[in-house]
């Protein structure tokens, strides 16, 4: 079952985005991205229309001084911060071994929980920038995977979306499978702004640094046991904990906010928010992901969405799958 704030929050977004309408002549772009999914990927009752694979574990935030002059927000304060983390496989498919390239990018979705009782959650992935700028792009990627089955006559659909949207190939190419969901780096992607107690306002994408970045060639990653990233981070937790540095890369003038397929400059301030501490796994990872919702805008005061389009059609497409996966 899913918490009352899940419950609500899904209702309020279901509303927002007008998928409960019943009679409608087009589905909402959400759904349509979700029935997208389930094309390319196959239904798979019970589990999440993409991002499929994956595995919870749990620890603490303790955030750095720097994090409390960008954001007022309470996960910022200082105090450890109980949070719940899913490391996941890309793609649909739940048995999809861990070592496909398809597997790539990799996901972390992070839930704080706050000591009021409210939660606010960052979704992130290793992909270093997103391969389309909206959802519409999204959704057309999407159906033209679909219909590029193998042998399909050339060029394909997919091929010929990728020469009309080459930040596409250029964000596929930046992921790797790492050796250990513990040895990857993720990035947040799109753009949220950090508010002060002053009221400064800092547009900032987020990334997760791990202590090692530790890559495999396709070769080493064919040959991993199909679960080798989901059996391996309870593995590493139960010897020691798992650390990463949480960071806010600040925009510069130029930086867009709206555009999540290209890159911030390396030259752009980053800030240390904090560390992120991975310590224990949970008894039956399988059952637990099934009630969690992680929300890229579900946020609390202190941080805020920017204008980038996504953050609203993938609250609104996450909102379809975890309804069609919790029926
Ligand atoms: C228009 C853009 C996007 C759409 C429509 C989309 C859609 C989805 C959907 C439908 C799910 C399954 C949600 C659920 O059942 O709970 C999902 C999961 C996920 N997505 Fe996205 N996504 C988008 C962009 C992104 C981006 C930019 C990132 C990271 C930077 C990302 C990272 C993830 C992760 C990590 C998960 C797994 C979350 C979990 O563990 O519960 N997605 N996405």
């Amino acid at each position: 079952m899913a918490s009352a704030t899940q419950k609500n929050t899904l209702v309020a977004l279901i509303l927002a985005a007008g998928l409960g309408r019943v009679a409608a002549q087009d589905a909402a772009l959400e759904t349509q991205i979700v029935d997208a999914m389930n094309k390319v990927y196959g239904v798979h009752p019970g589990f999440r229309a993409n991002h499929a694979k994956g595995v919870v574990a749990e620890g603490t935030f303790k955030a750095a001084p720097a994090a409390a002059r960008l954001s007022k927000a309470v996960i910022f304060n200082g105090n450890p911060i109980p949070v719940t983390v899913r490391f996941s496989d890309s793609t649909g498919v739940p048995n999809l071994p861990d070592g496909s390239p398809l597997a790539n990018p990799h996901g972390t979705a992070i839930k704080f929980h706050v000591p009021d009782g409210s939660e606010t959650d960052m979704v992130i992935n290793s992909l270093k920038f997103f391969p389309v700028s909206s959802g519409e792009d999204f959704r057309d990627m999407l159906l033209a995977v679909a219909e590029s089955p193998a042998g399909a006559p050339k060029p394909t659909k997919l091929e010929q979306f990728a020469a009309s949207h080459p930040n596409m190939p250029r964000a596929l190419a930046t992921v790797q499978t790492p050796d250990s969901f513990a040895d990857e780096e993720y990035y947040g992607v799109n753009a949220f702004v950090l508010v002060n107690g002053k009221g400064e306002r800092h547009a900032a994408r987020y990334i997760m640094a791990p202590e090692k970045l530790v890559h495999l060639t396709e070769e080493e990653a064919a040959k991993k046991a199909p679960d080798f990233l989901i059996d391996e981070l309870p593995a590493r937790t139960a010897r020691a904990p798992v650390t990463f540095h949480l960071k806010a890369q600040l925009a510069s003038p130029g930086d867009s906010t709206k555009d999540a397929s290209t890159s911030w400059p390396k030259s752009d301030e980053i800030v240390e928010l904090g560390v992120l501490t991975i310590d224990k796994s949970v008894a039956d990872s399988l059952e637990a992901q099934k009630k969690l919702l992680f929300l890229p805008g579900n946020l609390i005061d202190g941080i805020e969405p920017s204008d980038d389009p996504l953050i609203g059609v993938r609250d609104g497409a996450y909102a379809v799958s975890f309804s069609r996966r919790n029926p």
